[in-house]
C-alpha cells in the first residue's frame, strides 16, 4: 500500500520508523512519505493560514498550497488515491472502516490544524477522488497529525503479512462486535491473584464458553452501545442466558 501524508509538522511521524509499523515500511508493504505543506507555498513566510470569512476565533489554512500538494500527490493522469482528512466533524474511525483502508492502494491523508483547511480544498478534490472526513471521537485535537498515527496503526496491522498471528486479528475486541475477555499469562498466582481455574483446565469447550460469557459480560457493562447493535442471529441460547 502507498501512503502519502501532508503536514506542516512532518516530524510528528517519526514514530512511523518504529516497530511493525517501521518493518511493514522496511519489507515494501507500506510505502510511505511524508510531505511538509509548506513546500508549496511561495511566499518568505511561507503562509499557509489566515482569517476566516464570516469571522470568528482562530485561523483556518488557505486553499493555494493545499490545492498544489493535492495536485503534486494525485496528478490527473495517475489512478486517484483516497483522500482522508481528519477532523471532528469527520465519520467516526472503526474498525470496520479500518478495513476498508486497508483494502486501497494508495491513501493520502491531509492533516489540518488550527479551525481546518478551507472547505473548498475537499469540494475541488471530491471532484477527482473519494474524500473521506474521519473523527476518532467527540473530542479534539490540535490536528490532524495524531489521527494520522491511529488510523494508520489500526490500518497497517490488517495489511497481509504485518501480523506475525493473523489469527489474532480474528480474536480480538472489535472483530466480532464484543471486547475481548481479560487474558492473562504466568505465574498462575501473582499478589495473591489467580488465573481463573478454567483456562488452566485444558478444556477448550469450557474455555471458549468462558471467554464467550466474559466478553459479552464485559460488552454489556461498558460498552451497551455495542451489544444493543448486535444482530441478534449472532447470539446463541447460551448467550442469551448471560
Ligand atoms: N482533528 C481534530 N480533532 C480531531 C478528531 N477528534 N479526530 C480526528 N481528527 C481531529
Amino acid at each position: 500500500m502507498r501512503v502519502d501524508i501532508v503536514s506542516i509538522f512532518p516530524e510528528y511521524f517519526a514514530p512511523l520508523e518504529l516497530s511493525l509499523i517501521g518493518k511493514a515500511r522496511a519489507t515494501g508493504t507500506l510505502r510511505l512519505a511524508v510531505h511538509d505543506l509548506r513546500t508549496w507555498t511561495h511566499d518568505v513566510h511561507r503562509t499557509v493560514d489566515d482569517t476566516p470569512y464570516g469571522g470568528g476565533p482562530g485561523m483556518v489554512m488557505r486553499p493555494e498550497p493545499w490545492g498544489e500538494a493535492l495536485d503534486a500527490l494525485a496528478p490527473a493522469e495517475a489512478p486517484p488515491p483516497r483522500l482522508l482528512v481528519p477532523s471532528p466533524v469527520g465519520v467516526r474511525f472503526t474498525q470496520a472502516l479500518a478495513h476498508e483502508l486497508a483494502a486501497e492502494p494508495h491513501l493520502l491523508f491531509a492533516c489540518g490544524r488550527y479551525e481546518g483547511i478551507d472547505q473548498r480544498v475537499l469540494d475541488h478534490a471530491a471532484t477527482r477522488m473519494r474524500v473521506t472526513e474521519v473523527s476518532l471521537g467527540d473530542y479534539v485535537l490540535f490536528g490532524g497529525e495524531v489521527a494520522v498515527l491511529v488510523i494508520l496503526e489500526a490500518v497497517t496491522r490488517l495489511l497481509p503479512g504485518v501480523l506475525g498471528n493473523a489469527g489474532s486479528l480474528d480474536e480480538e475486541s472489535h472483530a466480532h462486535g464484543l471486547l475481548e475477555a481479560p487474558m492473562y499469562t504466568k505465574p498462575a498466582t501473582w499478589r495473591g491473584h489467580e488465573v481463573p481455574e478454567v483456562l488452566r483446565s485444558g478444556d477448550h469447550g469450557r474455555i471458549a464458553r468462558w471467554r464467550r460469557d466474559e466478553s459479552l459480560l464485559r460488552t454489556a457493562a461498558r460498552r451497551p452501545d455495542m451489544i444493543a447493535a448486535l444482530p441478534p442471529e449472532s447470539l446463541d441460547k447460551r448467550d442469551r442466558a448471560t
